[in-house]
């Protein structure tokens, strides 16, 4: 038995829409934060058949979901001429997210079931890289690939292989550790209703707005423009081209067909009181946005008072502290 735990991350620069749906080889690289909370906990065991366990009972597709990611685990790790001890397992999934809240619940769910499978592979001694188990991640949600590696992380797809369709051409890499610049995301989560829509239909209309491609242009010097943002620690850049970023992914939503509006009036209201409050006090925040109507504000050390204090006051939401960390990790080694 083994168990590994992990947390959701949120992008500046985000991932919408696959080149290749089934092996979830996203259409463009993004970048991210590993956040500290909230957790999830997958344990894994060898078992008579295929079963996931979890707080809220699963749909048949959800179940689906994770049997088919063990179905690609096995045909990566075949690729690397390993494989795991046994065919069926039983996964047990303990998580403090509010499922389908746009706080990426899935990409904390993968990365940790990625780590757990990692895990049993070293009960054989077998060691993957961390670029190896975000692979795995990947195979189970797309964004769950960064949540393998702590600090900040992109999720490179366009120049790492010449093999596009590969399923290793797509791996999470460290820009730089979470040391390297202590940023806070206070999460405001105003509906902690399921969504409608799921990100996963999101990429599959993705190619269906007219912006979609205009997106996919602008995506190489934006992912540039973060990554210096983040070496040379400069907030207001990261701040302009996160938010950027983030309206320009609901442009693409919302102009597809069918359209997807993840963002409610309350969103809305919420990023311009933040404006407000930025421009007002010179206060260092930035919002973004996921498939949801929760807005995320990152925020640096001096700035995170003064951002609780704004979130707290927000009537009727749900407010989660994170912070900035070190990424999914094994909590429990295999007993002999
Ligand atoms: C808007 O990784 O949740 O949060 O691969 O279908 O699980 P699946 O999609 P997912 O998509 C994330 C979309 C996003 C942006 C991001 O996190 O990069």
């Amino acid at each position: 038995m083994v168990t590994a735990l992990s947390t959701p991350n949120i992008a500046f620069i985000k991932y919408w829409g696959n080149r290749n749906a089934e092996l979830r080889l996203p259409a463009t690289d993004s970048l991210s934060m590993t956040l500290d909370s909230p957790t999830v906990e997958v344990t894994i065991e060898p078992a008579d058949r295929f079963s996931v366990q979890s707080q809220k009972e699963l749909s048949p597709k959800e179940v689906e979901r994770f049997k088919k990611h063990l179905e690609l685990t096995n045909i990566y790790l075949h690729s690397l001429h390993y494989s795991l001890p046994t065919t069926n397992y039983s996964l047990t999934v303990r998580s403090k997210i509010p499922p389908a809240i746009g706080l990426a619940s899935s990409a904390a769910v993968f990365s940790a079931v990625a780590k757990a499978y990692a895990a049993l592979l070293e009960e054989q001694d077998i060691r993957l890289t961390d670029e190896q188990v975000s692979i795995l991640a990947r195979l189970g949600s797309g964004s769950a690939a960064r949540s393998i590696i702590g600090g900040f992380v992109a999720l490179q797809t366009t120049h790492y292989s010449l093999q596009t369709d590969a399923i290793d051409s797509a791996i999470a890499v460290q820009i730089a550790p979470a040391s390297h610049w202590p940023l806070h995301d206070i999460v405001i989560c105003p509906s902690l209703q399921e969504k409608e829509h799921g990100s996963t239909e999101g990429h599959h209309l993705a190619h269906t707005s007219p912006h979609y491609a205009e997106r996919l242009l602008q995506i190489p010097r934006r992912q540039q423009e973060c990554i210096d943002a983040i070496l040379g620690g400069d907030f207001e850049k990261l701040q302009k081209v996160a938010e950027e970023d983030a309206w320009d992914l609901h442009q693409v939503a919302k102009t597809s067909t069918p359209s997807l509006q993840y963002l409610t009036e309350d969103t809305h209201r919420i990023t311009r009181e933040v404006t407000a409050l930025r421009e007002a006090e010179h206060v260092a925040v930035l919002y973004t946005m996921d498939a949801g109507p929760t807005v995320h504000l990152v925020c640096t050390e001096d700035a995170v008072d003064a951002v609780k204090e704004f979130a707290h006051a927000q009537k009727d939401c749900t407010v989660f502290e994170t912070k900035v960390w070190s990424g999914a990790r094994m909590v429990e080694a295999a007993h002999a």
